[in-house]
C-alpha cells in the first residue's frame, strides 16, 4: 500500500502564496489574509515587506482558539469564491471569524470531486456529512444529484451552509442541528442506510446540546455505528481529519477494522496539502476513502 498526497488543481480563485515562522499567506479570490500555521516550521521565500504589502488582513491570536483581524487594505466582510470541476459548479461566501477561519478548507477540493465522481452513477443517492461545517461537501453531493442531509451542531454554521447552497444555485439540502454521534447510532437503530458518507470529526467538540466530542476516545464507535448505516453495495466514505500527530494510518486501521460487509479494493488513504509556487507542500490533514464503483 502507497500513501496518496492530494493537493488542489487549477484552481484560480484560491492560491498558498508562502509559509513558514508558524504563518501562511494565501489567496481567496482577490483578497490575500495571514494567519498563524503551526505547522509551517520552517522558513518564509518571502520577505515581511513582501508579506505586509500583500495582506489584506492578518489574524492575530489572542487566546489558545480565538483572536481577531487586523485589516490594512480595503476589503469587505463578506465576498464570494467559487469552484468549478466538470460539471460542478460550487460558489463559497466567505467571512473573516473569530477563530482564523474564513468559512472554507481549500485542501477539501479534492474530496468534492471524488464525492461528485462516484455519486453521479448512483440513482437515488442518499448522503450524509457529519461535522459538515460550511457544507462543501454537502454541495458537491448535491451536484450530483444525492438527497443530502447535513448535520453539524452550530446554528450559524448550518445557516452559513444554507447560504452557500443557495449561492452555488443548488436547493433541498436538509439541514440537521444535531449531534454528530448521535444521529448516527439513532439512524442504524431505524436501520436507514446512505449511500455516501463523509466524516471530518475535530479533535474536540460539542453536539448542540452540549453533548461531548472527543475524537480519540470516540472515534472507534463512531466508526462502528457509521459502517452500520453505509449501504452495503453501492457506497462512498470518505474519512478526513485535522487532528495533529493524527496518520493516515490510524483512519486506514479503523477502515478495516469496522467496514467489514464493504470491499476496501479500492481504499485509499494519505495526506492533503497545498502547494505554494515555489513547489513547497503545506500540509492540511489526512483522509481515507473508498467506494464501490
Ligand atoms: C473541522 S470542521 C469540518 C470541516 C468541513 N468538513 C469542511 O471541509 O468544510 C468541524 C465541524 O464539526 C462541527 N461539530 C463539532 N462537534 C460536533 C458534534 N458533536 N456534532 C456535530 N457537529 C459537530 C463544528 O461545528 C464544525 O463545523
Amino acid at each position: 500500500m502507497t500513501l496518496k498526497l492530494l493537493t488542489p488543481k487549477n484552481w484560480q480563485q484560491y492560491e498558498l502564496i508562502d509559509s513558514g515562522e508558524g504563518e501562511k499567506l494565501e489567496r481567496f479570490g482577490s483578497y490575500v489574509l495571514r494567519r498563524p500555521e503551526p505547522q509551517a516550521v520552517w522558513r518564509k521565500r518571502m520577505g515581511e515587506a513582501q508579506w505586509q504589502e500583500r495582506a489584506h488582513a492578518r489574524f492575530v491570536q489572542q487566546g489558545s482558539h480565538s483572536g481577531s483581524w487586523e485589516r490594512y487594505r480595503p476589503m469587505p466582510d463578506q465576498w464570494y469564491v467559487d469552484y468549478a470541476y466538470g460539471g460542478m459548479k460550487l460558489r463559497f461566501r466567505l467571512g473573516l471569524t473569530g477563530f482564523k477561519h474564513v468559512g472554507i478548507f481549500p485542501e477539501q477540493a479534492v474530496n468534492w470531486n471524488y464525492l461528485y465522481d462516484k455519486l453521479r452513477p448512483i440513482k437515488g443517492a442518499r448522503v450524509l456529512n457529519l461535522f459538515a461545517y460550511t457544507g462543501g461537501a454537502s454541495l458537491a453531493a448535491r451536484a450530483a444529484g444525492a438527497d443530502v442531509v447535513h448535520c453539524d451542531s452550530i446554528k450559524n454554521v448550518l445557516a452559513w451552509a444554507r447560504a452557500n447552497m443557495q449561492a452555488s444555485g443548488l436547493t433541498d439540502i436538509r439541514w440537521l442541528l444535531e449531534d454528530a454521534f448521535k444521529f448516527v447510532r439513532r439512524e442504524a437503530k431505524r436501520g436507514r442506510l446512505y449511500h455516501g458518507i463523509v466524516l471530518d470529526p475535530p479533535a474536540y467538540g460539542h453536539g448542540p446540546k452540549g453533548e461531548k466530542w472527543k475524537l480519540e476516545e470516540m472515534i472507534d464507535e463512531l466508526s462502528q455505528a457509521v459502517a452500520a448505516i453505509l449501504h452495503p453495495e453501492q457506497y462512498v466514505l470518505i474519512f478526513n481529519s485535522y487532528s495533529l500527530g493524527f496518520s493516515p494510518l490510524i483512519i486506514q486501521n479503523l477502515i478495516h477494522t469496522h467496514f467489514t460487509q464493504h470491499a476496501l479494493r479500492k481504499l485509499e488513504s494519505g495526506e492533503l496539502y497545498l502547494q505554494e509556487s515555489s513547489g513547497r507542500k503545506l500540509p492540511a490533514g489526512i483522509f481515507s476513502r473508498f467506494s464501490s464503483g
